[in-house]
């Protein structure tokens, strides 16, 4: 079994198993030609059931061709350009390529001990962020899994800086299409149910400050405390960008933290074009970004930054075997002091690999051509008589819905809508998201594949109208 250790004696062993695996990998990807095969749970299940874990293979070419039937084949493959669906970007090769290093030599970022210089790139990723974002001087964050454990830290940090004794009276602010870690936090953070006051949104799907202003003047009034406010830099559904300017003049008006939550607008601090749209983030008291979502990162691969770094020592805790507090003095950097977690990968490298090799206007570029072919299906969209389109995308999403020409009961066209998604994944063809606008059912591009076009937008278009409109007709034939 020793065979199976990677160390000195087996590196020839570990090329051949990691390269057998690349080969396999990289045939996939040159052959699929559909984001899915549409397999069912139920066709799926058995034959992951049927394993015997307690069986083992000892040989990687079969374990390689039972991931075949296992997952590789009826994966869901975020490359494919009529992948639409969630906030999943193809992932760039310098990054994959950092993935294999990093997990090859599993340096844990907890502390120096098990990383060295991986604590300082790590660092000075960080620090590269915090600049491109405008943090200024005293500036520091620290790597996490994802925007869900990132805006939850930065919440956490903004809780312990309120002087109270009373969680209940504690409040944050959010438009009501924020994020929903951010009430998942809430919760966590001992907060009452009723902690996370929901700011309307304008037609752009964008905080409204002037009911920003007004909340917050009622909840002092009330005996409330503001904690924070969340503004989303490219909220999940729409990519829209709330007026981070005005929130940040409302945040400081009222001494309140001001949390930005950029999981996906974060391409943005790379973009060669479209830089503005995120003026005022460097307001922030601290800003979750995902390299996950828009610099093209593999999972996982974010992190949550503060303009003090002095606030993170709400996350610190000394313990004796790990990062005891004379450490501290000693000047040795332990990342464990700044993070949620303890034992922690090494997710840096990747992007890391990414600025070496393409630098941060390669991700630009590439996020910028997303963004414009958003603005490109939003026309197509607008001009389509058979779609109605939510607002303008000032990100990458759209979220649209099929409006059959004879059909004005909403209940049925909502139904059509859901029937046009399912069969749309069933095909294998191309996979959407959906989600509910006032209460309707409607569908949602995601667009992070600069290699899509707007003939595939066309396309997948015309596939769902194809569907939604079998459906009517065969509800139709069911009530005749
Ligand atoms: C705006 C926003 N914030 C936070 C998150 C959570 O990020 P993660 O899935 O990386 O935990 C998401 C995920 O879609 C998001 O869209």
């Amino acid at each position: 079994m020793r065979s199976h250790l990677l160390n000195d004696l087996t590196a020839e062993h570990y090329r051949r198993s990691v390269t057998e695996g690349v080969e396999r990998v990289a045939a996939k990807l040159a052959t699929t030609d559909r984001p899915f095969t549409g397999v069912t749970v139920d066709a799926l299940a058995p034959g992951i059931e049927r394993i015997d874990l307690d069986q083992p293979l000892h040989d990687t070419t079969a374990v390689l061709d039972e991931l075949e039937d296992v997952y590789l084949r009826d994966a869901i493959y975020f490359h494919h350009p009529r992948y639409l669906a969630h906030l999943n970007c193809p992932v760039v090769i310098p990054a994959v390529l950092g993935e294999a290093v990093l997990s090859a030599v599993n340096s844990s970022l907890d502390t120096w001990d098990q990383s060295a210089g991986g604590t300082l790139i790590e660092r000075k990723l960080i620090d590269w962020t915090a600049a491109r974002i405008g943090l200024g001087p005293a500036a520091d964050g620290v790597f996490t899994s994802g925007g869900t454990q990132s805006n939850l830290q930065a919440l956490l940090l903004a809780r312990e800086e309120v002087k109270t004794d009373s969680l209940a009276k504690l409040r944050i602010f959010a438009s009501e299409v924020s994020h929903f870690s951010v009430k998942k936090s809430a919760k966590l953070l001992g907060l009452s149910p009723d902690s996370v006051v929901s700011i309307p949104v304008d037609h752009d799907k964008r905080m409204q400050t002037v009911a920003l202003a007004h909340e917050l003047e009622r909840s002092r009034r009330d005996g409330l405390i503001p904690m924070a406010v969340v503004a989303t830099a490219g909220t999940t559904d729409f990519g829209s960008i709330d007026p981070l300017p005005e929130i940040a003049e409302l945040c400081g008006r009222h001494g309140v933290w001001l949390h930005v939550d950029a999981a996906y607008g974060c391409g943005l601090l790379a973009s060669l074009k479209y830089r503005d749209r995120i003026a005022g983030i460097d307001r922030a008291d601290s800003v979750t970004v995902d390299y996950h979502k828009s610099f093209f990162q593999p999972v996982s691969s974010s992190a949550v930054l503060v303009r003090e770094a002095s606030t993170l020592r709400h996350a610190t805790y000394h313990a004796e075997y790990l990062n005891p507090r004379r450490m501290v003095q000693e000047r040795i950097p332990n990342q464990v002091d700044k993070s949620l977690q303890t034992t922690r990968r090494f997710d840096a490298l990747k992007l890391w690999m990414t600025l070496r090799t393409m630098g941060a206007d390669g991700i630009g570029e590439l996020f910028d051509e997303v963004c414009d072919l958003a603005a490109e299906g939003w026309r197509l969209l607008a001009a389509d008589p058979r779609f109605d389109v939510v607002v303008e995308p000032s990100l990458s999403t759209l979220v649209f819905r099929h409006i059959p020409a004879a059909v004005t009961d909403p209940a049925e066209i909502d139904r059509a809508n859901l029937y046009a998604r399912k069969a749309l994944f069933a095909s294998g063809d191309a996979v959407v998201a959906g989600t509910k606008v006032g209460g309707r059912h409607y569908l949602k591009f995601t667009l992070l594949n600069p290699e899509t076009t707007p003939a595939d937008i066309a396309a997948v278009l015309d596939l769902i109208a194809g569907h939604a409109e079998q459906y009517l007709g065969e509800s139709l034939d069911r009530a005749s």
